[in-house]
């Protein structure tokens, strides 16, 4: 049997190309050897977003129009929008009694984008417990293989920790452990080198960037704060370009000529930089012909949006009642009259 993907992204923008390297490349290869569930997350986006529902709703239509133009495939993958399926919010309540809140309170990604948000003071309890619901999302399409971003690892080990705790407090298998699927680049830096790259700190390029954008990203790029002359030998490490480089350039052998060529000094950025625009067009310029092409039938990707939805409303209900059994909270009438 096919092992079971479960994946997703959050709807406050249009992706970006730290998406397409961090996991939508490894979506787009496993949904042929694996059953893949690809969840568009505008309940989780809500957490921090909750009230601007309009941004989140029309970046849902972004989001599907992204996923269609990389390349998932909609009759292999079930693309789905997680606000439409109750049932991961009822297991998400049952879950919150398998983690303590001082658990709860130190998951480092939530810590960490708190902090990047400013949000210490202010937190919600919907975006503290938002972990708690993504295993939820996790479990209830018994996803095993997690394709993600670095930045998500300790999501998963929650997950599992709940997992865990739920399969034995109930004397139950119902539930499995689920295994990150971490790219070789799992973290692409923003053009300035210093964070990762994100739509809210202006540094991404979208995976549909127009040919004049990426020419402006990569100019401003990073390099060797060292290297000012060209003949002068260039440092690799830390080199953005060289990241981008190692990320999009299919031609690997090309990119160690390049790396030799500029350590050894001889190699300008400027002859570096357009060589990495060129890589990129060639990366984006397929998507970006796609994402037009289908932004031309609206109806046709809200179709396939409501097809997928409506295959893992069916799939989030089968598996709920499995899990109540497990709880044996599934009351029938019949039990009813036995209890009292
Ligand atoms: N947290 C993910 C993000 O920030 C989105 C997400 C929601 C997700 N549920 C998921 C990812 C389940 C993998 C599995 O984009």
């Amino acid at each position: 049997m096919k092992k079971r993907i479960l994946t997703g992204d959050r709807p406050t923008g249009q992706l970006h190309l730290g998406h397409y390297v961090g996991s939508l490349k490894n979506r787009i290869e496993m949904q042929h050897s694996h059953e893949q569930f690809v969840m568009i997350a505008d309940a989780q986006a809500l957490t921090d977003n909750y009230d601007h529902p309009e941004k989140i709703r029309s970046n849902i239509f972004e989001v599907m129009l992204d996923y269609l133009a990389v390349g998932i495939d909609p009759s292999k993958s079930t693309i789905f929008i997680q606000s439409q399926i109750p049932q991961l919010f009822e297991l998400t309540f049952y879950f919150l009694n398998m983690v303590t809140y001082n658990r709860l309170k130190h998951n480092p990604t939530v810590k960490m984008e708190m902090q990047q948000k400013g949000m210490e003071e202010t937190v919600t309890a919907g975006f503290m417990i938002y972990p708690v619901s993504q295993a939820a999302d996790i479990a209830l399409f018994g996803g095993e293989v997690i394709p993600v971003g670095a930045d998500q690892m300790p999501i998963i080990e929650q997950t599992n920790e709940i997992v865990r705790r739920f399969n034995s407090v109930y004397h139950t298998d119902v539930l499995k452990e689920a295994q990150p699927l971490l790219s070789l680049c799992p973290r692409l830096p923003g053009a300035d080198g210093k964070a990762k790259m994100s739509k809210s700190l202006g540094n991404a390029l979208t995976l549909s960037a127009s040919f004049k954008e990426i020419e402006e990203v990569v100019k401003k790029m990073y390099t060797d704060p060292a290297h000012l002359r060209v003949e002068d030998p260039g440092k690799v490490e830390g080199n953005v370009v060289f990241t981008y480089l190692d990320a999009f350039d299919p031609d690997l052998n090309r990119v160690k000529e390049l790396k030799d060529h500029y350590q050894r000094g001889g190699l300008g950025d400027m002859t570096l930089k357009r060589h990495l625009i060129q890589v990129l067009e060639n990366c984006v310029a397929p998507f970006r012909e796609n994402r037009e092409r289908l932004k031309q039938n609206p109806q046709m990707v809200l179709d396939l949006l409501q097809e997928g939805t409506s295959r893992a409303k069916k799939e989030g209900q089968r598996k709920l009642e499995e899990i109540k059994d497990a709880m044996r909270i599934n009351y029938r009438l019949d039990h009813f009259s036995t209890m009292r």
